[in-house]
């Protein structure tokens, strides 16, 4: 059903580009981009399916509409520039908005796209569930959307997703966790405590989930220990990924179940913003590179891979927003030119209306062994960035 829709979407939208030659529209924002490097594909996945259109006209006719969440997190900066400066070096125009992370925003800033003429649609929603009446209206007129990273739930109007694997992020933590303590041979029992995002955003369930199938048989064998008891994921959830909310909940847990010289041996975060929360409180608590507890992140930010550099975290998971951008342009491009579009998934995520098919891109980590070729040498930052 998808697929035929998505036909029917292209041939529209072929059909509407055609005729509306004397769209110049010129609303493209001039949003910072703290990160225009070119983009070599460290972490590309392989392309199972249809090879990608390279060879596309330019598109100058084509208004392209980006949905962000919020400036407040990095990476999100930097996703909208990099999507900004390779769709306007592929011959589109761009209409870059942010939200502020509040849902209401989003859905003002979908419309205001949809009737500036926007062609197609690129959505990292704030809350999954929240679009299903702005995308409607996109539907009615064939604009296809993609989901940009985080899967929008309840619409039948989105037509790709295009996003790193997000129960590798989590499994890969998982194993990083269970490899450093070396939990099939150490003796333990290991004590680790457990964070993840917020609730409303589909992925923190892959990346909790992810994570769990690897520590749980551990924590089932009684090789890993959860003082706090908290195991559930509406437990272990964190309220729009806040470091504020990390950090006081973490502050809860060290005064209530290790004053007492128990050690804190793990923690396990789904993302670099809630990890800068944990990293706050255990600082703030008196904890030392010395007897930091292991703990994960993801993203990469500049704040935690500073961190990891101190001893004050111990990996982040690497998604480079070059590789999603260029993946999300080549989509574009191939649903622009009616050609097939690059998947490589069309098993693994409902969205409440069907299977959405999807382009997962490969995460890996960085740790204080690798961030110099991963995130140096890569040109994804300068070593100044990071001092
Ligand atoms: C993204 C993460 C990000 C988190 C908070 C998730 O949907 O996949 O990369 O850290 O949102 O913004």
């Amino acid at each position: 059903m998808k697929k035929i829709f998505s036909i029917v979407l292209s041939f529209a939208l072929l059909l509407s580009l055609a005729s509306c030659g004397g769209n110049t529209g010129s609303t493209t924002t001039t949003t910072a981009a703290p990160q225009t490097t070119a983009a070599p594909q460290t972490t590309a996945a392989p392309q199972t399916t249809a090879a990608p259109n390279t060879t596309a006209a330019p598109a100058t006719n084509v208004k392209v509409g980006i949905a962000m969440p919020t400036k407040d997190l990095q990476r999100w900066n930097q996703d909208g520039a990099n999507m900004q400066q390779q769709f306007e070096a592929a011959g589109y125009q761009v209409d870059l908005q942010y939200a502020n992370n509040d849902p209401a925003t989003q859905v003002s800033q979908i419309e205001n796209m949809i009737t500036g003429g926007c062609k197609v649609l690129v959505i990292a929603a704030i809350q999954a569930d929240s679009l299903t009446t702005a995308l409607a209206t996109a539907k009615a007129q064939n604009i296809p959307v993609i989901a940009y990273d985080r899967l929008i739930m309840n619409s039948d109007a989105v037509s790709y997703y295009a996003t790193f694997d997000n129960y590798m992020v989590g499994t890969i933590q998982g194993q990083y966790i269970r490899d450093t303590l070396k939990l099939d041979t150490a003796a333990g029992p290991f004590n680790i405590e457990l964070f993840t995002g917020d609730p409303g955003d589909n992925n923190a369930h892959f990346f909790f989930n992810g994570a769990m199938d690897v520590l749980k048989p551990y924590i089932d064998s009684g090789k890993l220990v959860v003082p706090s008891g908290q195991t559930t994921f509406d437990q272990c959830a964190t309220q729009a990924w806040s470091t504020e909310n990390s950090q006081s909940r973490m502050e809860n847990l060290i005064s209530a179940y290790y004053t007492t010289g128990t050690k804190l041996d793990a923690v396990l975060s789904s993302n670099d913003s809630v990890a800068n929360g944990i990293t706050n409180a255990l600082v703030g608590s008196g904890y030392t590179k010395d007897n930091f507890p292991i703990l994960t992140g993801q993203d990469c930010d500049i704040t935690s891979v500073k961190n990891m550099i101190a001893g004050l975290q111990s990996m982040s998971i690497f998604k480079d927003t070059r590789t999603l951008a260029k993946q999300v342009v080549d989509m574009v491009t191939a649903i622009v030119n009616g050609t097939t579009v690059p998947v490589n998934d069309t098993k693994t995520y409902d969205n409440g209306t069907g299977i959405i098919p999807s382009y997962l891109c490969v995460p890996v980590f960085a740790d204080i062994n690798n961030y110099q070729s991963l995130l140096i040498d890569s040109g994804y930052y300068t070593a100044d960035q990071l001092k």
